[in-house]
């Protein structure tokens, strides 16, 4: 069977949790490369609900392998913390069904206070991060100052890393007016912590290479979504990881000609959790009604999303920069009470028409939405399973994304239920 890899193409949210839960029934092997614990969903199976942020989804189900891979940075506490809430719910999670990149970077606590700092100060522009630590740690990975899980092995190595780790944050902390890191204590609470951890080391890499070899198949696990990607986001208001499809190979090790079919998540409108430019926001009483219907509330932080109609300018880029080869339409139930739908597909930036999203964060800022209305269908499609059953506006709907962006619809989500879907192309389904 193909192997698969799901990405989230708006700011995030889109219903990844049951287009992954779905997919990771037929899985063998279920992969996290990127992000952290900063990502969040919850799973409902057979009346049990799990909350996982950095456990990949595979873990709850009998005779799958999880894979968190390099690409992802692990607070280890927080990690350690998931194990053990998920395992109070009867599932076991041992060195068989769960490998760790041993070269991924870890989280430390001062990454997190770093990133509680930044977005409390006055003087800086508040990102709207959901202060895990995410930046910060990533911005060591690529200082070449990161502290990686194999380092944890030694305690010599590891007091020469943290050598290096304080040399830098010490500094930013005299500048901030924080005393300086008691280096002993970091090194004693990570010394205590590291045979719970380092069991699931693994060089990942090696093991899907002997996993496709075995010929199981994998699924690839994106967390947030392109719009948040750090080179291809709406940057600086972006999480710091790459969350397009390539990020799935520099975030594993597993090779380009691993991955067959890429999944794109999208959602029958927008939302957005944190600041940021977001062209087709709805800061109107239709604003508060999607987001009252469709739920929107962040799983990790419970802050509420910001909500708007559909944008296809951005999904059609998010689709092209992440190589999409189907949309998993999500939420189209929400949008059943509106009579006039307006998806956006183009934008006015100083009286000029643009059709893509352009760099810089102030022009992002100016964009005014070019609308296409659509009719509503004004019926319930809430658990409909087939596309002949779909009124007729809301089939034109979909066929209206599906020939803006240009990429064909593989399923349509009509409930929060996992049964409550239309598939129209499985993709697991040889290609
Ligand atoms: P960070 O990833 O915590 O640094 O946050 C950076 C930005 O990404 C903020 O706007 C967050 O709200 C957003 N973000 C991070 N993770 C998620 C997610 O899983 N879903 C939606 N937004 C996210």
């Amino acid at each position: 069977m193909p192997n698969v890899a799901v990405i989230g193409s708006q700011w995030g949210d889109e219903g990844k949790g049951k287009i992954v839960d779905w997919l990771s029934k037929k899985a063998d092997v279920i992969v996290r490369f990127q992000g952290g614990h900063n990502a969040g969903h919850t799973l409902v199976v057979n009346n049990i609900t799990y909350k996982l942020k950095l456990l990949p989804s595979g873990i709850i189900r009998k005779n799958k392998i999880s894979i968190i891979g390099n690409g992802v940075v692990i607070d280890p506490w927080a990690l350690l913390d998931e194990i053990k809430q998920i395992e109070k719910l009867g599932i076991k999670i041992t060195k068989k069904n769960l490998y760790i990149a041993e070269n991924a970077t870890l989280i430390l606590p001062l990454h997190k206070e770093l990133d509680g700092i930044r977005e409390d100060s006055k003087s800086t522009e508040k990102i709207g991060t959901t202060r895990r630590g995410i930046g910060p740690a990533y911005e060591d990975k690529v200082g070449r100052r990161g502290i990686r899980l194999m380092d944890l092995t030694s305690k010599k190595n590891l007091s020469n890393r943290i050598d290096m780790i304080l040399f830098h944050h010490d500094s930013i902390r005299k500048g901030l007016g924080k005393d300086k890191i008691n280096k002993k204590k970091l090194i004693k609470d990570l010394l205590k912590i590291s045979p719970k951890i380092l069991k699931y080391s693994q060089p990942v890499w090696k093991k899907i290479e002997q996993l496709k070899k075995k010929n199981k198949t994998i699924l690839f696990e994106g967390a947030q979504g392109v719009l948040l990607d750090i080179d291809h986001g709406t940057y600086p208001f972006v999480t710091s990881s790459n969350t397009v499809v390539g990020a799935a190979y520099t975030g594993t090790g597993c090779g380009s000609n691993t991955i067959d079919y890429i999944l794109g998540i999208v959602k029958a409108y927008t939302t957005r959790v944190g600041e940021g430019p977001f062209p087709t926001e709805l800061r109107n009483k239709i604003g508060k009604i999607i987001g009252e219907k469709g739920n929107e509330f962040g799983t990790v932080t419970n802050r509420k999303r910001r909500c708007g109609w559909f944008d296809a300018v951005l999904v059609k880029q998010s689709c092209i920069v992440s190589g999409i080869n189907g949309i998993a339409l999500t939420k189209i139930d929400v949008l059943d009470q509106f009579k006039d739908l307006y998806v956006c597909i183009g934008y006015k930036l100083n009286g000029k028409k643009i059709d893509y999203l352009p760099a810089a964060l102030t022009d992002q800022f100016k964009l005014k939405p070019i609308y296409k209305r659509l009719n509503g269908w004004l019926e319930n499609t809430k658990g409909i399973k087939q596309w002949k059953n779909l009124p007729k506006n809301a089939k034109n709907y979909v066929n209206f994304i599906k020939k803006y962006c240009g990429v064909k619809i593989s399923s349509i989500s009509t409930s929060p239920r996992r049964e409550d879907t239309i598939l129209l192309k499985n993709p697991f389904k040889k290609i």
